[in-house]
């Protein structure tokens, strides 16, 4: 098999993430970049080119494959330049700004014939992997919620991220992932209706922090809930924390960090009609919240699962030569899209929006 020769558009924070990666990686060569401002591609690694312009790497007939990391109002201009000029495409995320965008980014593609994808590698991240092979497993009985949440203790967004127009803001940030990953966990799972609160709480032009209600006809409520602002006095590196938590009619599953921690805790079988013991509690007596029956109850170790980023390239390589399908479809993005029009439009009005 040949190397996939890719270009990449943009040599911020996720270019050198992606030089990091494809450097290394067999099957891939990595060509060069380019830059809409050329100080960015004073660190490009040696043996690397630095294209003078996006027109010169995207016409550059040793690259097969453009991948755009460039700012999220870029994505859509950029893919059309690339697709015109004959180039398969990996794109950042989110795809596109909105629908309208991603129609036309999907029509030209089609039209010119390339391979369109996006690089939503967080779905091989571990702690989403171990929460889905619970979710699975079938091991929590009917499941009815699953709890995703993600909160920064500092503040921090930065550069184009605190601008509307430069498409910034938590939703299109981390949001995407988040509900990417929550799609992709219920596959075939059609979502009923949305509730969104979606805040400004220190940020003036974009969110900062959202709370998404999803009801789904399996049943199941999701919440996915970020928060970039939660000050909290934990010290230490743990400037973030990454929650999962499953409930079910026979167990609940806890995925606590990026490399997850947690247990299973359920019953043999469903408790149904349990006489509570009368117990005293700080919050006074008892019944309904005192300690479980005897016995009843069975901790177990969370599955081991073994996935990482690269896994986004080593499928991209093989379903490029035709040996597998592309991890991330299309309509896969343009429902994650829909479904933050939904949200946004919830997180407007204040009300529930149905949806699918
Ligand atoms: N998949 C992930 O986990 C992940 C993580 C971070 C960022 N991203 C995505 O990567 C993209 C870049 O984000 P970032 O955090 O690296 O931003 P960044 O600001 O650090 O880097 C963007 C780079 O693109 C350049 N650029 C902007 N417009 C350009 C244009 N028209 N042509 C060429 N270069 C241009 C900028 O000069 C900058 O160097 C965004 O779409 C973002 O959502 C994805």
């Amino acid at each position: 098999m040949e190397d996939i020769r890719i270009g990449i558009i943009g040599h911020g924070f996720m270019g050198h993430e992606h030089e990091k990666m494809l450097t290394k990686m067999e099957g891939i060569r990595l060509m060069g970049f380019s830059d809409i401002d050329p100080k960015q591609l004073e660190d490009v690694q040696e043996g690397l080119k630095r294209y003078a312009s996006n027109e010169e790497l995207i016409h550059d007939p040793q690259v097969d494959v453009v991948l755009i990391a460039a700012n999220n109002n870029q994505h859509h201009d950029l893919v059309l330049q690339a697709a015109r000029a004959g180039k398969d495409i990996i794109c950042e995320k989110p795809v596109a700004m909105s629908l309208k965008e991603l129609d036309e980014m999907v029509r030209v593609t089609k039209e010119c014939g390339v391979k369109f994808t996006v690089h939503h590698q967080r779905r091989f991240d571990p702690d989403f992997r171990t929460a889905k092979a619970v979710y699975d497993s079938g091991t929590l009985g009917d499941i009815y919620t699953i709890k995703s949440s993600l909160y920064g203790f500092n503040g921090n967004m930065h550069d184009w991220h605190v601008y509307i127009a430069e498409g910034g803001g938590m939703l299109y940030d981390w949001g995407v992932h988040l509900l990417d990953q929550m799609l992709w966990m219920m596959p075939g799972a059609k979502i009923k209706s949305v509730f969104a609160d979606i805040r400004n709480v220190i940020n003036f032009e974009v969110d900062d922090y959202f709370k998404i209600l999803m009801r789904f006809d399996n049943n199941i409520t999701a919440e996915v809930e970020l928060g970039t602002y939660y000050l909290t006095d934990k010290m230490n590196d743990k400037w973030f924390e990454r929650h999962w938590f499953l409930g079910g009619n026979k167990g609940s599953a806890y995925v606590d960090g990026f490399e997850p921690e947690g247990k299973i805790v359920r019953t043999a079988g469903l408790l149904q009609n349990v006489g509570g013991r009368r117990t005293m509690t700080a919050a006074g007596p008892t019944r309904s919240f005192g300690p479980p029956p005897e016995g009843k109850i069975l901790t177990e170790t969370l599955p081991q699962v073994n996935t990482c980023h690269e896994n986004y390239f080593e499928n991209y390589i093989h379903a490029y030569h035709g040996q597998e399908e592309f991890l991330v479809k299309i309509p896969e993005t343009r429902r994650v899209l829909a479904l933050m029009d939904a949200v946004r439009e919830s997180g407007r009005t204040g009300k529930s929006i149905d949806f699918e």
